[in-house]
């Protein structure tokens, strides 16, 4: 079933999971370039969500709730009291390493989650106006997936296109395909307008200090190993956060319901590199200011050595997918859409954040963050 935007004339957002990472970035950008549409937030604050991530953006137009998408009442009453029209749905376990750790909580957040909110979703827009002989209410469900859904590509093989077969190897990547074929499973049977977009790896501002780049970032900082896994080989595809928040902006102006589409910065890199990339750059920081010495002592650049001295080669991650490649034609041709930021200024961006937002790292590392 293909369809084109539903009729929105004005569009409400329920945001899930918009104290992480991603979704943050994505409610920043949405408030500077739809500031009439207004956004609710609704975020569980798990050990990844952080209130302060939303630091000058709540109000009227863009109001906090905490709570969980698995609590499907709380999201029933959400649509119908705050008339939300469209949902963007980030909220997720997002760690590769944690769901190999504990994978239960991805399946309760993940595919539970994902299940409450597409039930909630059809109650309020579909069943109830039915119920009362109305139609429908015009809505628009987008559904935020990633490409490792798509399994390990070899050094050869063509970039993901939206075709490929899924075949997902963590309990994360299979976690998150569940829920993609759930959101499909919504279109085909009920006729729920939904999207989806399968982005690859982001980098950028409030990015929680478990993944690789925040993580290399401030271990340097810090004085701390770099731990690389296996032998630094391994292929991701980088895309600036807020190209992300772009190419969903296109889906949900443009894209074709029950459709989905890949997002991606067609820049590949082997982990090794981005390290050694960090590195070179924290080095020329400290040379150009002084005053980071100070600020960081431990830091290898404080004492004359270079940040690459910290890297050390560590156990592989159980299962490690080698390469992901995103091929972003369709929402090059049919939305117009690609990256604005080259990966040279996302990681010049992304290091000055990190040594302008002290405060907000230091909270994130010692735990004493905002969580209500
Ligand atoms: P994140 O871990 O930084 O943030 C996830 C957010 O979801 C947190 O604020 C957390 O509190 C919230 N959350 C978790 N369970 C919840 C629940 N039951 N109810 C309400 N909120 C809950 O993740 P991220 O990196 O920002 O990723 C966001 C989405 O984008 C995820 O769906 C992820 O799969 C997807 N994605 C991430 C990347 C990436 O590189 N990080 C790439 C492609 C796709
Ligand atoms: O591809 C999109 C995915 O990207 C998202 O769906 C996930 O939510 C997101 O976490 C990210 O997954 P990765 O596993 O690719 O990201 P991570 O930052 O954990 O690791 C990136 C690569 O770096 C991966 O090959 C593992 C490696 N790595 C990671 C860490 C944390 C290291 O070598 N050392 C490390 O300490």
């Amino acid at each position: 079933m293909t369809d084109s935007r539903a009729s929105i004339t004005k569009r409400r957002l329920l945001v899930t999971g918009g104290a992480g990472f991603i979704g943050a970035n994505f409610v920043r950008y949405w408030r500077e370039q739809h500031s009439a549409e207004p956004v609710i937030v609704l975020d569980a604050l798990t050990y990844a969500g952080n209130r302060a991530n939303l630091d000058g953006l709540e109000g009227p137009e863009c109001r906090f709730v905490h709570g969980s998408i698995n609590d499907t009442e709380l999201v029933e009453g959400l649509l119908r009291d705050e008339a939300i029209n469209t949902i963007v749905h980030f909220a997720a376990e997002s760690h590769v390493d944690r769901s190999i750790e504990g994978p239960d909580v991805f399946i309760e957040a993940n595919i539970l989650g994902t299940l409450s909110l597409l039930k909630a979703a059809r109650k309020v827009w579909m069943l109830e106006p039915e119920a009362d002989g109305s139609p429908a209410l015009a809505h628009h469900f987008h559904h935020v997936s990633t490409d490792e859904v798509f399994g390990s590509l070899a050094t050869d093989d063509p970039a993901f296109t939206e075709r490929t077969a899924y075949a997902p190897n963590s309990p994360y990547s299979a976690s998150k395909a569940a829920s993609d074929h759930l959101v499909r499973a919504w279109h085909h049977t009920y006729g729920l307008a939904v999207t989806t977009s399968n982005c690859s790896n982001n980098y950028g501002p409030y990015h929680f200090p478990e993944k690789l780049v925040p993580l290399m970032i401030l271990n340097v900082l810090h004085g701390v190993a770099l731990p690389i896994y296996g032998d630094g080989m391994n292929v991701r595809d980088w895309l600036y956060v807020e190209d992300h928040a772009r190419g969903i902006e296109r889906v949900l102006d443009d894209g074709q319901l029950g459709e989905t589409y890949n997002i991606g910065g067609c820049n590949e890199w082997a982990n090794i590199d981005i390290v050694k990339l960090i590195c070179a750059t924290l080095d020329e920081r400290f040379a150009d200011d002084p005053a980071l010495a100070t600020r960081f002592p431990k830091s290898p650049a404080a004492s004359g050595r270079s940040a690459e001295s910290l890297m050390t080669f560590v156990s592989d991650r159980a299962g490690h997918d080698f390469r992901y490649a995103i091929n972003a034609n369709r929402i090059e041709t049919e939305l117009g859409f690609s990256p604005a930021v080259t990966f040279e200024d996302g990681v010049q961006r992304t290091i000055d954040w990190y040594l302008n937002n002290e405060t907000w790292w230091k909270a994130v590392m010692d735990g004493s963050y905002c969580k209500t």
